[in-house]
């Protein structure tokens, strides 16, 4: 049977600071054997040059509608023929709204009109544009007329400003273009890796209460805890979130216990058991008070003694060999000093297989949507650069597929 032919990409290429990430994906495209051509808005071309585009893409750059030697060639409706998929990235707000409505005032408008081919968008916008009830109709509009999105990302954006708007990482739009290029028109099924694997997560502060009102606990945001659940669901996992009281949404797909103290969240963890994965990221108080008053302390008493006992640990718990033993157990640890030596100190203090590491003294880490961590393994350490916790989450939800995909095949996770 003859191969099938290359795969061709019409790309289009909108305004916005995120069109210098199209040179990137014109680079992946290419690498993996797909044919790409693109069209470049006029806005587009405020950002990357035709040049650039051209190079990389090996091919010439289309720009206008009616000019004479573009239509001679190969006319608008060509464009759009001779490709198999088209990816707008970056799609502003200005070129989704114009799509959504049907407008075809320019060639990347035009084209997209007169496609009867998939269409991928990576929009990339402020926060409040891509927030504003217009674009929300227009991607709701786009998407049932069969357009799928990728993105956006959250972060921190060019404006200064923070949230949902961010163009998705040129491979992310890369996965997503292969994949619908993989099976055409129909859905693509997205990669599983972690589908039939149990994990298990812990998040957030735990509350140890001193009296019916007050207690010991901690600033965790549990953003983290729940970015890793949430991107481990992502990828298939069976994923049981075990929370202290904090105020986040449960992650679609996943199972949340919530809990109070360390001692509630320990049993909670014994009952997820058994797991393939534990993910230790939950602040849990080291300390409780011995006794918990049954009425709340009144200060006509003096101060109160209060006598603090040691909590159960958790992630040392879990960690302990037996039948129960996760294949792969990751503890996390907030530092502010000497980060590598104290991390791989706990490491091989609680018996886990990987620690996070993360300097809490840099700024917006504590609470933030931020964090800068170095992953500690059994084979060394490495230092990831500082990224939003959505982004460190799924990067560490793909490490652990990798992780477990190897362990089943050597038999132990290093
Ligand atoms: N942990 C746990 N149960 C505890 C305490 C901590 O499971 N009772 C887990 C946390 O979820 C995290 C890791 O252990 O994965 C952090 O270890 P810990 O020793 O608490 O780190 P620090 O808070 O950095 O403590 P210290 O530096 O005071 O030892």
């Amino acid at each position: 049977m003859d191969p099938s032919p290359p795969k061709r990409v019409l790309l289009i290429v909108g305004g916005g600071i995120a069109a210098y990430k199209a040179l990137e994906l014109v680079r992946l495209f290419r690498r993996a054997g797909v044919g790409v051509r693109v069209v470049l808005t006029r806005a587009g071309a405020e950002f990357v040059t035709p040049l650039s585009l051209g190079a990389l893409s090996e091919d010439r750059v289309f720009t206008e509608l009616f000019s004479l030697t573009d239509e001679q060639e190969i006319g608008h409706i060509e464009l759009s023929r001779q490709a198999d998929l088209l990816v707008v990235a970056p799609a502003s707000a200005n070129l989704l709204a114009k799509a959504a409505n049907g407008m075809a005032d320019d060639l990347a408008t035009t084209v997209l009109l007169a496609t009867d081919k998939p269409v991928l968008m990576a929009p990339a916008m402020n926060v409040r544009m891509w927030l504003h009830p217009a674009t929300v109709r227009n991607v709701d509009g786009l998407t049932g007329d069969g357009v799928r999105f990728v993105g956006p990302d959250e972060g921190a954006m060019a404006c200064g400003e923070f949230g949902p708007g961010r163009m998705a990482e040129p491979q992310a739009i890369f996965t997503a273009a292969m994949s619908v290029l993989a099976t055409g028109p129909v859905a693509a099924p997205p990669v599983l890796p972690l589908k039939g694997r149990r994990v298990l997560v812990t998040a957030g502060p735990t509350f140890e209460p001193i009296d019916p009102v007050r207690g010991l606990s901690n600033r965790s945001s549990g953003k983290q805890g729940y970015a890793i659940a949430e991107a481990l669901a992502e990828l298939g996992a069976e994923v049981t979130l075990i929370s202290g009281p904090v105020d986040l949404p449960t992650p679609a797909a996943v199972r949340r216990v919530k809990v109070v103290t360390a001692s509630q969240m320990l049993e909670a963890c014994r009952a997820a058991l058994p797991v393939d994965a534990a993910v230790m990221a939950a602040a849990v108080s080291d300390w409780r008070p011995e006794r918990v008053a049954d009425r709340k302390l009144k200060k006509e008493a003096g101060a109160p003694e209060i006598r603090l006992v040691r909590n159960p640990d958790i992630l040392a718990t879990l960690s302990q060999p037996g039948p129960e033993r996760p294949q792969l157990v990751v503890g996390f640890a907030a530092e502010t000093d000497h980060l590598e030596e104290h991390a791989r100190d706990k490491l091989v203090r609680k018996g886990c297989n990987w620690i996070v590491a993360n300097d809490v003294t840099r700024p917006g880490v504590l609470g933030g949507e931020e964090n800068a961590v170095t992953l500690l393994t059994g084979e060394g350490e490495e230092a990831w650069p500082r990224a939003t916790k959505v982004e460190v989450a799924r990067r560490l939800a793909e490490r652990i597929a990798a992780a477990l995909a190897e362990g089943s095949e050597a038999g132990d996770v290093h």
